[in-house]
């Protein structure tokens, strides 16, 4: 369920193995350490246990089979910290912490209690941190949290809660941290946030949210994450974010988001990590990040993009990370990262691209990861590497790779500098050479015939032993000259001539086999056996 949950006991075994033990004071099966805090463990455990020392300030009692707790059971107790982690059967009555309590921490997690009545946290003045996830919580009664006005951290997340009160959250002015995460909550009154002025995170994913309106966080001066992700959410208001000039992340992950508002993010001059993965953005408006100079980290993956517009990265001179994977781009615009001088990550693949321009990422000095798996690239332009550095590692794997002479460049640099992540990167055609990995490929194979529709210059092979000339298309080889080598003196009695060659030019290989016996009369028979190895360029 929850990370936290169980990373308190670790961390309370590790207390437990650092400090010196006063167990003679505590009533088993607990364990005290330092006169002062009290870890209660154990399904034998079924009530609070006899004894704890008086002035212990923290308690925590973790997978227990505690029931119910009874009223006035802290009360007037000299405790701050008081915490009940996955105790299955778990109740609190009302009044359990009596007419005053001095506690700043409570925590009642993993427990099935559906309800609590407004009187419940009627006497924590002190309290700051109130965490209450994961258990059955259906309402938050109107009031509940009257009695706390120094509360910071709230966080309810992992309960069943349907609806908030309006003005819930009206008491506590000095909030800073508030999780409401996977509730079926649906729906955020519009102003259920606003006396929220010190509120720096606030979470809302996974609320069942269909739509947001527009002033829901415009009261939130000091918002610095923003989390909305895993949500039903169409579209945006287009102020949605009003003026959260220090918001630093901002997630709509996994929503159904079709378009975006214009403007949405203009003010968010300190805005770092903007997350819209799997949404349902089929364009992106042009100056979008007009407005956040700092964005360091901009996952878009999994959307419905098939271009970007021109320049929309322009503004982004901070940028490390741009995440594109698996939208379906066919092509990029010029100069889509240029001057991107901090992009480090990269990401491109799983999209459609047949073609990457020469200057894609000339000049990213700090690009080390270029992750162009998955699309239609059958090359890329010759060079286009020469101006970033030697950490860059490049992933080519699942693209229908040409590999003739227009390849050479990269399976040259493949070679060289990347050779480990690209062992399945391998050649769609020509046919010789499919499923050749990149980095095994006999680079001299890497050939051209000419284009299509000029005239076919003939090739020459030549070896010690004599030449060959073939003028070939993509289809096949249709003239064939061969020059013997000398053989000697013709007109003896010795002409009959056989001989294999194997002979290599710039354009490939030729296996040729040329049988020559002198027949009766004086004819000559000749027999030309040819196979040759060269791919055809389309
Ligand atoms: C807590 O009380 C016990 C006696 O009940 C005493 O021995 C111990 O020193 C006290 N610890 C602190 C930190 O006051
Ligand atoms: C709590 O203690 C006060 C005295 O300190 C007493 O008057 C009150 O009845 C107690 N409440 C409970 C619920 O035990
Ligand atoms: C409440 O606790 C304080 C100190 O912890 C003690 O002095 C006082 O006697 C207690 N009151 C009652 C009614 O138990
Ligand atoms: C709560 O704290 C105040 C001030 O620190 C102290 O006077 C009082 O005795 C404490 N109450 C309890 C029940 O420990
Ligand atoms: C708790 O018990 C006290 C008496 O011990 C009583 O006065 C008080 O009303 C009870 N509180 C609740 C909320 O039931
Ligand atoms: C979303 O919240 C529901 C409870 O409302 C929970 O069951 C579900 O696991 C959550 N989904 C995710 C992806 O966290
Ligand atoms: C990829 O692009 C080609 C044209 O370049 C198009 O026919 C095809 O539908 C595209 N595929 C996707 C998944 O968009
Ligand atoms: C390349 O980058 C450097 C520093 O990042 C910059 O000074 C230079 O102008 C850039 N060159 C081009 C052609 O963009």
């Amino acid at each position: 369920m929850c990370r936290r949950m169980f990373l308190r006991p670790l961390l309370l075994c590790l207390y437990a193995l650092l400090l010196d033990r006063f167990t003679h004071l505590c009533p088993p099966p607990c364990q005290c350490f330092d006169g002062t805090k009290v870890f209660c463990s154990g399904g034998e455990i079924r009530e609070i246990p006899e004894g704890l020392p008086g002035n212990a300030t923290q308690i925590f009692f973790v997978e227990t089979s505690l029931a119910t707790i009874r009223n006035g059971t802290f009360n007037n107790s000299s405790l701050t910290t008081l915490v009940f982690l996955n105790n299955p059967k778990q109740s609190l009555e009302a009044g359990v912490f009596g007419e005053r309590s001095n506690l700043t921490e409570l925590e009642v997690s993993g427990t099935p209690l559906s309800a609590l009545s407004s009187e419940a946290f009627s006497s924590l003045p002190e309290l700051r941190k109130l965490l209450f996830s994961f258990n059955g919580l259906r309402a938050l009664e109107p009031g509940l949290f009257n009695h706390m006005p120094l509360l910071e951290a709230l966080h309810l997340q992992g309960n069943k809660i349907k609806a908030l009160p309006p003005r819930i959250f009206y008491p506590l002015r000095e909030l800073k941290t508030l999780d409401l995460s996977h509730n079926p909550i649906t729906e955020v009154p519009e102003r259920l946030f606003h006396p929220l002025a010190l509120l720096q995170v606030l979470r809302l994913s996974n609320i069942s949210l269909t739509r947001l309106s527009h002033g829901t966080f415009c009261n939130l001066p000091s918002l610095r994450e923003l989390s909305l992700d895993r949500n039903a959410l169409v579209d945006l208001p287009p102020g949605a974010f009003c003026k959260l000039t220090h918001l630093r992340r901002l997630h709509l992950q996994h929503n159904a988001l079709k378009s975006l508002p214009r403007s949405i993010f203009s003010h968010l001059l300190n805005l770092d990590t903007l997350n819209l993965e799997g949404n349902r953005l089929s364009a992106l408006p042009s100056d979008l990040f007009q407005g956040t100079p700092k964005l360091s980290q901009l996952f878009v993956a999994s959307n419905l993009l098939e271009t970007l517009p021109e320049g929309i990265f322009s503004n982004l001179a901070q940028v490390c990370t741009i995440v594109l994977s698996q939208n379906q781009l066919t092509h990029l615009p010029a100069g889509t990262f240029q001057g991107l001088s901090r992009l480090s990550t990269l990401r491109l693949d799983h999209n459609n691209l047949s073609a990457l321009a020469g200057d894609a990422v000339y000049n990213l000095s700090s690009l080390r990861v270029l992750d162009l798996a998955g699309n239609r690239l059958q090359a890329l332009p010759e060079g286009i590497f020469d101006s970033t550095e030697y950490w860059l590692t490049v992933t080519l794997t699942d693209n229908p790779w040409a590999c003739d002479c227009r390849l050479a460049y990269l399976a040259g640099w493949v070679q060289t500098w990347a050779m480990s992540m690209n062992s399945q990167a391998v050649c769609a055609s020509p046919d010789h050479l499919k499923g050749w990995a990149l980095p095994a490929l006999p680079l001299e194979q890497l050939v051209c015939l000419g284009k299509e529709g000029t005239a076919l210059a003939p090739c020459t092979y030549s070896n010690a032993e004599g030449t060959v000339q073939l003028a070939c298309d993509p289809a096949a080889c249709h003239q064939l000259t061969v020059r013997l080598p000398p053989q000697g003196d013709s007109s003896s009695q010795g002409l009959a001539h056989d001989s294999n060659w194997v002979l290599t030019s710039s354009c490939g290989t030729v296996r040729v086999r040329v049988a020559i016996r002198a027949e009766q009369g004086g004819a000559l028979r000749e027999e030309v056996a040819l196979s040759h190895k060269i791919q055809s360029v389309p």
